[in-house]
């Protein structure tokens, strides 16, 4: 059996060989510059790799539209978020169609180059409709307003997808997971997404996944997170200590993924989905609020939103969802409503900021909540924040 084919049916790639890259570097100097955002840096890397494949570039205007009303892209392939560049307008002024640009990290530093092929206005109230609401509360949208009037639009010729790769040894392109995954043998492959410590409950879903499956790919997000989200370093030593301690070794792989949160709530549990299976995933799990962010969502409302499409035909990767888990101590294990009969009073489920406010303490969380290994991890950060 082969893995999954991609999204579109072809992996992308858009980094230049050594000899084109040489010769962009040579003339890059020469071309009008623009710095990207972070959420920009993370979505050209994903370009580069073939994570958001079949897309080759920053979207013009007809799969700008046409995403934000349908989710599909111009041409009927599903795709549920924009990916554009819209920098600050004192930056697209002086850009027109036709010209090469620069990009560059937040450091000036050349990651690619790109023919404008089309500038159009940014029409915020439209890209609203991915959020759900227009309310600037919302990160996702926060970010929206912030960015410029015009988006430019074109295919990447990238030089390098990150001049400063956060955990390298971690960061598996989509083919590096891909052959990975071949040479362990494992035809299927559960993906969990997370921009959090995996506690108990996130624990749950993995395993339940993983009897269901040949292997588990925990592919936490380490782009741009909200800034009260745990930072990236931080989960990354919750996770490798949990895989150390708790995780069937042979079948569970590590690996992180550039991209930027967007929270937006069912969109991106579809957005999640896709780019997954660019990596090479049959299997994804959606659970409770996934993606969400204060009440702009219903808690299944990410998974419902599969519903609309031909899942198998249009998707092809199987959606593994879970209900609301938590510890019960009547059961005295993680579980359900779907699987226990006790009441609310029997779970263990403190409040965000109950935890908050016991790691701050020096106090690890229910040990039924948190492992303990991951509680003093979590305490040591707590407490370097302050
Ligand atoms: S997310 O923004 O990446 O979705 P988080 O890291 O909290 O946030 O969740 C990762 C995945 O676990 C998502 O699919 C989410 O729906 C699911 N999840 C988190 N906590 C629970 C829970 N208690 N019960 C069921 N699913 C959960």
């Amino acid at each position: 059996m082969s893995l999954i084919a991609p999204h579109g049916g072809k992996l992308v790639n858009r980094i230049l060989d050594e000899k084109a890259a040489a010769s962009a570097r040579d003339s890059a100097k020469s071309l009008k510059q623009v710095a990207l955002s972070l959420r920009e840096q993370g979505d050209l890397e994903l370009l580069a790799v073939g994570g958001f494949s079949p897309l080759t570039g920053f979207m013009g205007r007809a799969d700008f539209e046409r995403v934000c009303n349908e989710m599909r892209l111009a041409d009927g392939t599903v795709w549920p978020i924009p990916v554009i560049l819209s920098p600050e307008d004192g930056v697209t002024a002086n850009i027109n169609v036709g010209d090469k640009i620069a990009l560059n990290d937040s450091r000036g530093r050349l990651l690619a180059t790109m023919i404008v092929k089309e500038k159009y206005p940014h029409d915020k109230a439209l890209e609203a409709k991915v959020y759900g609401t227009p309310d600037e509360k919302h990160p996702g949208v926060a970010v929206t307003s912030k960015q410029g009037n015009w988006c430019l639009a074109g295919d990447v010729d990238v030089v390098s997808p990150n001049n400063e790769p956060e955990f390298p040894e971690y960061r598996l392109t989509p083919a590096q997971t891909r052959d990975a995954f071949t040479s362990k043998g494992w035809n299927t492959v559960a993906a969990f997404q997370t921009r959090n410590p995996i506690h108990r409950s996130h624990e749950y879903l993995t395993k339940v996944a993983l009897e269901m499956t040949d292997g588990l790919l925990i592919h936490p997000v380490v782009g741009e997170t909200k800034s009260d989200d745990i930072p990236a370093d931080t989960r990354m030593a919750c996770y490798t200590t949990l895989i150390d301690r708790y995780y069937a070794k042979d079948r569970t792989m590590l690996s992180v993924l550039p991209l930027a949160m967007r929270y937006a709530g069912p969109r991106e549990a579809v957005l999640h989905t896709l780019i997954r299976k660019n990596y090479g995933i049959s299997h994804f799990i959606v659970g409770r609020d996934h993606a969400g962010v204060g009440t702009y969502y219903g808690t299944y409302d990410a998974q419902k939103i599969f519903d609309q499409f031909d899942l198998p035909k249009e998707i092809g990767v199987t959606i593994l969802k879970f209900e609301h888990t938590a510890w019960c101590r009547a059961c005295e294990a993680v579980v359900s409503s779907k699987t226990c009969p006790h009441g609310p009073e029997q779970k263990v489920a403190p409040s965000g900021t109950k935890v908050r406010d016991l790691l701050k303490a020096g106090e690890r969380p229910p040990v039924e909540f948190s492992r303990p290994e991951i509680a003093d991890i979590l305490i040591k950060w707590a407490q370097s924040v302050g």
